[in-house]
């Protein structure tokens, strides 16, 4: 039997970015109508997908011009929901569909973290998942007491211990500790919840967790870390990792590194899936496909493209001289604790290590990484599943893709996804008939 491919929508970017412009949107009319949500939750379930999911930033870019005026004028990175609430109004009209919600170790408490995933676990019937993250934004470490981003490596340190705790607190109330035994008065077996007594290099944590746990007792911890560094840490921390779409061979050395983690850390690579970030965009033609992808880029100001690059580089581009080193400038974001392994090294890897660049250069690429233009699969839905097959076999046969799209939820979503590729993808043999799991952890490793 052929591998199946597994697919989550990307929720995250319909709002913000460019992509409220774009033909379907419902910003300013509808949102934040949580009925809209709820739409996409039916609409993504109607569908047989495995997940809606959430990124997160906390906030408003302020790298650009050391400023948010950019950001603020056109919506870049925001505005943006705390999710947990609306994942509780989405799961009660689904029965299926799991939910992904992202929170940054480095400025949560892991038995804060851990309380509220147990009750969301509990509200959803064992449908959700944690993308947990390090975070790279000076924006967000400033609305958590910092003046500059926290060491790379400490970031990952901290997230290593962040998951060992919550793991230990959802671990320390035994799934049979409770009697509820009304004669006895006997609520839970005390033999059977346990303090964890953690100290640790980050935190102090007593425990238990004063809960019953949840219906997958652990919810699916999601990492998206692709440094060497990060590397490690997912493979320490992660059900499931998130990739970024790049060229096929640059994917199939991020799955290659990734196994050779999971074998240091005595896990089987198997078992782990990479879910692959991108976005869909399907016409009944390729050149109808192709005028949707490219309306991504059109009449986007530069001042908003610049805002997003310096919001997730930790480099303020707009300081960039007329024309520069892609190695030099790479060397700046390092320093500065940024992502090693982000747009401008992507770009390095592109260009040569040694290229020079030039200001206009730099920012055109810059616009088609902002937009999500540069992992955008356009074309029929059979030379969509085509090459989704071919970089999934590519990258193991293991996980899938975390597709958004480039219009708006939730008309988009069934305009691309649910029906035009799914059938296809189904048509192949690459992904399920029906939900075959009760729990977002059983259907992912279906
Ligand atoms: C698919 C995907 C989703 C991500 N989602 C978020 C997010 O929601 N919020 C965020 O701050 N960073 C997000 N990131 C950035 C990662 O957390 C991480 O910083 C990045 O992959 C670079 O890896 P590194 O930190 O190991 O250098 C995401 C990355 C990828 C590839």
């Amino acid at each position: 039997m052929k591998k199946r491919i597994q697919l989550a929508f990307d929720m995250s970017w319909t709002t913000v970015e460019t992509q409220w412009r774009l033909p379907g949107s419902w910003v300013d009319q509808h949102h934040p109508n949580i009925g809209l949500f709820e739409e996409a939750a039916r609409q993504a379930e109607r569908g047989g997908l495995d997940m809606i999911f959430f990124g997160d930033s906390t906030g408003i870019p302020s790298t650009w011009k050391d400023s948010i005026e950019d950001a603020v004028s056109y919506g870049v990175a925001w505005p943006r929901f705390e999710m947990s609430p609306w994942i509780t109004a989405m799961s009660r009209v689904t029965s299926h569909l799991g939910f992904g919600l992202t929170y940054a170790s480095t400025f949560m408490h892991p038995f804060y973290t851990a309380r509220l995933l147990n009750s969301l676990d509990h509200i959803t019937n064992g449908r959700i998942a944690f993308n947990v993250i390090t975070s790279q934004r000076r924006a967000d470490f400033a609305n958590y007491g910092y003046d500059e981003l926290v060491d790379h490596n400490e970031r990952y340190e901290r997230l290593e211990e962040f998951i060992d705790v919550c793991r230990r607190l959802w671990d320390s109330v035994a799934p049979d500790a409770f009697i509820w035994d009304r004669k006895t008065g006997m609520v839970a077996d005390p033999t059977k919840v346990k303090a964890i007594n953690h100290v640790g290099k980050f935190f102090k944590v007593a425990g238990p967790l004063s809960v019953i746990p949840s219906p997958q007792v652990h919810p699916v911890i999601l990492q998206a870390g692709g440094s060497p560094r990060g590397t490690r840490a997912a493979a320490h921390v992660a059900d499931h990792v998130f990739g970024l779409t790049k060229t096929v061979p640059l994917m199939a050395q991020q799955r290659s590194d990734l196994d050779k983690a999971l074998v240091a850390e005595g896990r089987d690579p198997e078992k782990v899936g990479i879910l692959w970030s991108s976005r869909a965009v399907v016409g009944e033609t390729k050149a109808e496909a192709d005028a949707l992808r490219e309306s991504m880029i059109a009449d986007v100001p530069v001042e908003a493209v610049g805002a997003w690059l310096s919001h997730n580089t930790g480099y303020d581009m707009s300081l960039l001289p007329p024309k520069f080193s892609l190695r030099e400038l790479q060397e700046r974001i390092v320093a500065a604790n940024a992502s090693p392994v982000g747009f401008v090294s992507l770009l390095a890897k592109q260009h040569g290590e040694t290229a020079e660049i030039t200001r206009e250069e730099f920012f055109r690429h810059g616009l088609s990484a902002a937009t999500g233009h540069n992992i955008t699969f356009a074309g029929t839905a059979t030379q969509l599943a085509d090459q989704m097959e071919e970089m999934f076999e590519a990258t193991g046969s293991r996980g899938g893709f975390m597709l958004s799209v480039s219009q708006s939820a939730p008309r988009a979503i069934m305009l691309n996804i649910i029906d035009q590729l799914v059938p296809e993808l189904k048509r192949r043999g690459r992904y399920r008939k029906s939900y075959e799991g009760k729990t977002l952890r059983e259907n992912l490793s279906a």
